[in-house]
């Protein structure tokens, strides 16, 4: 054996003993952290951290610390009893409700401009007013679609158009319901401070009630003021129904913010059923603000309607805008079928 031969075998050995001098320490730190057979990660005292009331938390990557508490069997449980009745309501009230409007059409059909249309023209909304009635309206609609595919897109979309269709629909539609909640609450304020003054109910409401708003009847022309008693329905529905949408959907935004999971999924509910009662309304809305009625889309479309039209569904406030004073009957019209005023 060379000198050289032997010097670098006691480097060698060296070597050795000064690797296992570091990483000693090192191993039995490792061996801290990761215990594969600590009682916090087998599956019984999991499942019995799942439980109880503690949150079970662990840690992720990614920038969202919500998705590091596990789900309990616990919520699981409560989502699949309480998810059955939110989805009937939502089934009876949209369903039921276009069920309802093809039986009127059918019975009813659109309801036309009596006395023809006129040759003039008359403005009903500004484009201030029908800006915030369309950003209310456009966000509504996104919101409503998104909103009906978290409840049936599992059972109506997913087996027509597949995972694929579905997975991305969902995705896509998550961001939109989160982030459109702020525009229809913008557009929801909007309208809100526009149309108040004009909803405010009166006795020329229970007259036009009473005769059920002329809908069912040609020829019947209740009076009305700028809104008449339906859309003042339809307003507080829109600006009640709204508000709790918000505030609870803010809630369920930010879990933070809601008093705990009981707080929670209570605001679930309430947002479910809400949103299924006030999407049925607005489905009615839209059906006679566009192929329900002759010449009523025009108030949102050009912010211009027929004058015959407006003296028919409106007689009050078309002699209010055209200075006239009312003769007390307030239908501005002697046409046989219209009704006096009260
Ligand atoms: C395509 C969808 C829609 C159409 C075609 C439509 C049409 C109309 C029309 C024509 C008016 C004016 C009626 C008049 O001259 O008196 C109106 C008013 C109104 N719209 Fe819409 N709308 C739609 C969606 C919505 C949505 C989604 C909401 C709420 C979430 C909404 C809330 C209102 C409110 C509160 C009013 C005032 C009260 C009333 O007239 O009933 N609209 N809409």
């Amino acid at each position: 054996m060379t000198i050289f031969t032997k010097m670098s075998r006691v480097i060698a050995v060296l070597a050795l003993g000064l690797f296992a001098v570091i990483a000693q320490p090192q191993a039995a730190q490792a061996q801290d952290i990761i215990n594969p057979t600590a009682e916090s990660v087998t599956e019984d005292a999991l499942m019995e951290a799942l439980n109880g009331d503690a949150q079970v938390q662990g840690r992720v990557s990614i920038p969202d610390d919500l998705s590091s508490g596990l789900i309990k069997p616990a919520n699981r449980g409560w989502a699949d009893t309480h998810g059955g009745p939110v989805r009937t309501v939502n089934l009876i009230a949209v369903v039921g409700m276009i069920v309802l409007l093809v039986a009127f059409y059918a019975i009813r059909g659109k309801i036309r401009i009596d006395s023809g249309p006129s040759s003039e023209r008359i403005q009903r909304f500004s484009a201030t007013e029908r800006f915030a009635h369309w950003l209310m309206a456009v966000s509504f609609i996104v919101l409503a679609l998104t909103g009906l595919n978290l409840v049936f897109g599992r059972a109506v979309i997913l087996p027509v158009f597949g995972e694929g269709v579905f997975g991305t629909l969902s995705a896509w539609g998550k961001v939109a319901h989160n982030y459109m909640g702020f525009a229809f609450m913008l557009g929801l304020i909007l309208s809100f401070v526009y149309w108040i003054a004009h909803n405010i109910p009166d006795k020329v409401d229970m007259h036009w009630l009473s005769k059920g708003g002329g809908l069912f009847v040609k020829g019947v022309h209740p009076p009305a003021k700028k809104f008449n008693a339906g859309q003042k329905g339809i307003f507080w529905s829109v600006t009640l129904g709204g508000a709790a949408l918000s505030f609870t959907g803010v809630m369920l935004l930010f879990p933070e913010l809601a008093g705990g999971e009981a707080g929670w999924q209570l605001y679930q509910v309430i947002h479910g059923v809400v949103a299924a009662i006030l999407t049925a309304i607005v489905i009615a809305h839209i059906y006679i603000g566009s192929v329900g009625m002759e010449g009523a889309y025009d108030a949102m479309g050009s912010g211009e309607v027929d004058l015959n039209w407006a003296k028919e569904h409106h007689s009050l406030w078309v002699e209010e805008v055209q200075g006239k004073s009312s003769d007390g009957t307030g239908d501005g019209s002697s046409r046989p079928g219209t009704q006096p005023a009260e």
